[in-house]
């Protein structure tokens, strides 16, 4: 892999390769590719970057023009769009225009700078077979790919005040937490270690968010809460089609038990009327409750309203949209506002659980989030140590899931170590605590009303947390829209228009 990884730049002076730069006719772009951001990569197939600069802002000699616009911007003003590919905590590369989740033209037709940028991941392996991308790597990259964009700003058309990440899914996750720890001392030594530009910032101005999976501390028991109504999930990356087992629903309860009671404590504020947001017991009532269904139901009137005006590509038409798969017995409309009849008729009948009991930190340790490609000296592992409680209530009732799973689970309790990495990679521990970070102004969380790999009360929370911060965080659930870049075309630039 190291030898037969392209690397444009021999130096981490990009005034050194300044003749590399290529002109793409079809993106009207110059392109500065594969490019290793840290002198220290250990995995450089992963640790590089792709630059694309919209055409005015460029000579053919690798010099930035400053005479010229595009839409308004100079290579002095205009944004930079910073977007990772993380996915599945796992190694990603950096894509390229026209490749896999490459959503760079929506940004190059702006006028805005696009990066793209890959990470390790916790699969990750150094030269000599060593596993080196355990987290926080994944950040820890991306931090270190800004403060090397910032160490060659003058060779880089863009505002690097106006700086804006982009991800989804994990990516999601790493946007947010882009958005919340800047410059943060928390991972000073693993910059260090990196081999990042220690006097450069790695604070970003703004964050685009995407189907966040995230909050994995907490993630098991929001899906239980979530799904509670489902006993069945769908085939999936995590685990085939299955029924939950007794010992799966008896978990499941202790779960979406335990769930509730960290929601009630966490004491969000609803921002429309300064009401705490609470759940209650067994019956889906409370008004966190009803703010997770307010914002379903303005999902859907958002939906069915641009359909009636014909905004979207569909065929169809409102009354034909109800109609199908009956939808009409949980699903209703006035022209206005539509509304949802409950949540569990939503999930029964529309977006069923996807994942098992547990989901995240599964039973068999084979989710992306706890499968380490183990072998012995670096196995598998669990990380909630939640999970061993409510196994620990079920010990009378289901002896043999006790011996299976507890002692392993039981583990996470005594590793400080572990817990210290849950903990850096978890955004809510910066926003509102004492943390000390330079934090984004601006969030924009997009999460698709189809969308099953995490509860929507992961990213909900996420966007109460940040606007109580004082974050200016707009969210909305995106209807009909699975696990994605979930939003309506446009409006994603819309927001940055609104911002920059
Ligand atoms: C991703 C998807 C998941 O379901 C998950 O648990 C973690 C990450 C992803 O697409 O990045």
């Amino acid at each position: 892999m190291f030898n037969k990884t392209k690397v444009t730049n021999k130096t981490m002076e990009l005034a050194d390769c300044k003749a590399e730069w290529t002109f793409n006719e079809t993106y009207k772009c110059w392109c500065l590719e594969d490019i290793l951001y840290t002198a220290k990569a250990v995995t450089p197939k992963f640790q590089r970057l792709s630059i694309f600069v919209p055409e005015p802002y460029m000579r053919k000699d690798g010099e930035i023009n400053q005479a010229r616009q595009m839409n308004g911007y100079t290579a002095q003003t205009v944004p930079v769009i910073f977007e990772n590919n993380s996915a599945g905590y796992m190694q990603m590369t950096h894509t390229w225009l026209g490749g896999p989740r490459c959503y760079a033209e929506q940004y190059l037709e702006q006028g805005y700078v696009y990066i793209t940028c890959g990470n390790r991941g916790h699969e990750s392996k150094d030269a000599d077979g060593r596993y080196c991308g355990k987290a926080p790597a994944n950040l820890v990259d991306l931090k270190t790919a800004l403060r090397f964009i910032r160490h060659n700003q003058s060779l880089i058309p863009g505002d690097m005040n106006k700086i804006i990440s982009v991800g989804w899914s994990a990516g999601g996750a790493m946007s947010t937490l882009l958005a919340v720890t800047g410059n943060n001392k928390n991972f000073t030594s693993y910059l260090e270690e990196n081999g990042a530009f220690m006097e450069e910032s790695d604070a970003v101005y703004a964050s685009q968010i995407y189907c966040p999976v995230t909050d994995l501390e907490h993630a098991d028991l929001a899906y239980e809460w979530l799904f509670a109504a489902d006993k069945e999930n769908e085939a999936g990356a995590v685990a085939p089609a299955g029924i939950m087992t007794p010992f799966e629903e008896a978990l499941s309860i202790r779960l979406k038990d335990a769930y509730i009671n960290y929601f009630n404590n966490l004491k969000l504020v609803n921002p429309d009327n300064k009401e705490i947001l609470q759940l209650t017991g067994d019956v889906r009532t409370g008004n966190g409750y009803e703010y997770l269904m307010s914002k379903l139901n303005e999902s859907a009137s958002i939906y069915l309203k641009k359909l009636e005006n014909k905004e979207l590509s569909a065929e169809y038409s409102v009354a034909d949209y109800i109609l199908v798969n009956e939808k009409s017995e949980w699903l209703s409309w006035d022209g206005k506002k539509a509304i949802i009849k409950s949540l569990d008729s939503y999930i029964l009948s529309h977006r069923r659980r996807l994942k098992p009991c547990t989901s995240f930190d599964t039973l068999k340790k084979e989710s992306c989030e706890n499968k380490v490609f183990g072998t012995p000296e670096n196995p598998n592992m669990h990380f909630n140590p939640q999970i061993a409680d409510a196994i620990s209530e079920l010990r009378e009732q289901f002896p043999k899931e006790y011996a299976d799973y507890y002692t392993e689970y039981a583990k996470v309790k005594d590793d400080a170590n572990l817990a210290k990495r849950v903990y850096l990679i978890n955004p809510l521990n910066y926003i509102g605590t004492d943390e000390k970070s330079d934090q984004a102004k601006y969030c924009r969380i997009r999460v698709g009303a189809s969308d099953a790999d995490t509860s929507f009360t992961v990213s909900m929370t996420l966007a109460l947390k940040l606007q109580e911060a004082g974050i200016q965080t707009d969210y909305q659930i995106v209807w009909e829209q699975p696990h994605s870049e979930a939003d309506y075309k446009g409006e994603v630039i819309d927001w940055i228009k609104s911002i920059v």
